[in-house]
């Protein structure tokens, strides 16, 4: 497996023209939890639907036209074959805070009344927090905050003992972008389904470093973000159930998403375009395709093995410093969180910065869990397919100079 993990990076990093510095220096990138550089073949399938290829979608009359909404439409079958969904489960976003935030908004709003609960854990980014609050503040639901384990899991068991008939979702992240923990998703399912709830799942942390199969899992809403995949920003994907998105109304107004306009009266169009108002983000969708067709012909086993090689030799090199904390489990899917005794992190990313090695340093979007963890910021470094042991290398020589730097 490490074997097959070794082969991956030398030859895929010379796809990546984001990983020199301006001066051509070789740059240790280390924050592709928070967005992935993209591959050369991404880069050209963006410039050529932005170029030769471009035109609108869906309403030309003219062949250009057509084309576009083919490529388009090719790309919803694309992104709906990479997780093991139907075409016409796929809701094109602006990212997966959009995707949340249409959840809540249309189905959250539809079904969820006054009294009814819905449960959360203490690892969630702000973008699986804040949507419900304003769900809360609008319809008066409850929020539950799932406890974690001792290593940062998200507490399966203590979930179930929390579970109620009157809980009716569950909103869960797949992988914590701040401890790489890793949801048992079908065990979630499971649960959350024994009590009539529904499951969504962020797997923004998870498609860029797990095969990820919708049906498998058993989730009800399934979301992420192209930027952190190798695509673009600017898109994303809500998957849902055909039969739940058919029962969701519109959470926005515009074109596309009707079927007959009067000023006494809209119907709309069927999912997923009842949830595309407006001209779609098409140039992105027509990367976030080549994206996925990288990542795939690199392989999702491959990715996860050569990351979890990469977290595991860190994580040795890191306990072997007696003023270094490590969080989260052992077995972390791709991102080490630590902090470093008497060192601030931002002044840890500040000279990491120096030596061209960039880390995230900060509360990682998911305050509560920084309130958990009793720290206001952690550091993190978090890999992509194109990382390697050079990395490990240049990041363990800038802490070992930041200790010198301070004494
Ligand atoms: C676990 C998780 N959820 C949600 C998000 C939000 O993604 P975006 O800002 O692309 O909508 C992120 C991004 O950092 C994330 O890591």
């Amino acid at each position: 497996m490490s074997t097959l993990a070794l082969a991956l990076s030398p030859a895929l990093r010379a796809d990546f023209p984001g990983l020199v510095t301006g001066t051509g220096q070789p740059w240790h990138y280390l924050d592709s939890g928070a967005t992935a550089q993209k591959p050369q073949q991404v880069i050209d399938a963006a410039a050529r639907a932005m170029g030769a290829d471009y035109a609108t979608v869906h309403r030309g009359v003219y062949a250009r036209s057509a084309e576009m909404t083919l490529a388009f439409e090719a790309a919803r079958r694309r992104v709906a074959s990479f997780i093991g969904g139907a075409e016409d489960e796929v809701v094109f976003t602006r990212g997966a805070t959009e995707a949340i935030n249409l959840v809540a908004q249309s189905w959250g709003r539809q079904n969820l009344k006054a009294g009814d609960r819905i449960l959360l854990s203490v690892l969630e980014h702000h973008s699986n927090i804040v949507p419900w609050q304003l769900l809360r503040d609008r319809v008066g639901i409850e929020i539950d905050v799932c406890p974690l384990t001792a290593d940062g899991q998200i507490d399966l068991d203590a979930a179930q003992a929390m579970l109620t008939p009157r809980h009716r979702l569950v909103a869960f992240a797949h992988v914590s972008n701040v401890l790489g923990s890793v949801l048992d998703v079908r065990r979630a399912a499971e649960m959350v389904h024994g009590v009539g709830a529904k499951l969504l799942i962020d797997g923004c942390q998870a498609v860029p470093r797990l095969p990820v199969d919708v049906a498998t899992l058993d989730c009800d809403f399934y979301v992420f973000s192209a930027h952190k995949l190798y695509g673009p920003t600017g898109i994303g994907a809500l998957w849902a159930r055909a039969e739940i998105l058919a029962g969701m109304p519109p959470w926005q107004g515009g074109g596309s998403m009707i079927d007959r306009v009067t000023f006494a009266h809209t119907t709309y169009a069927p999912p997923p375009q009842r949830f595309e108002a407006g001209t779609p983000a098409i140039v992105e969708a027509i990367a976030l395709h080549a994206a996925i067709d990288y990542v795939a012909a690199v392989g999702l086993d491959a990715i996860h093995a050569h990351e979890t090689r990469l977290v595991g030799r860190l994580r040795t090199e890191l306990q072997r410093m007696n003023d270094i904390s490590l969080f989260g489990p052992q077995d972390s899917a791709g991102i080490v969180s630590f902090a470093m005794d008497g060192v601030h992190p931002h002044d840890l990313g500040t000279i990491l910065d120096e030596e061209n090695v960039a880390i995230r340093a900060g509360h990682h979007c998911a305050q509560p869990l920084m309130d958990h963890l009793g720290v206001a910021a952690t550091a993190r470094a978090s890999f992509g397919l194109y990382s390697d042991d050079s990395d490990i290398d240049a990041l363990v020589q800038g802490i070992e100079r930041t200790r010198r730097i301070f004494g």
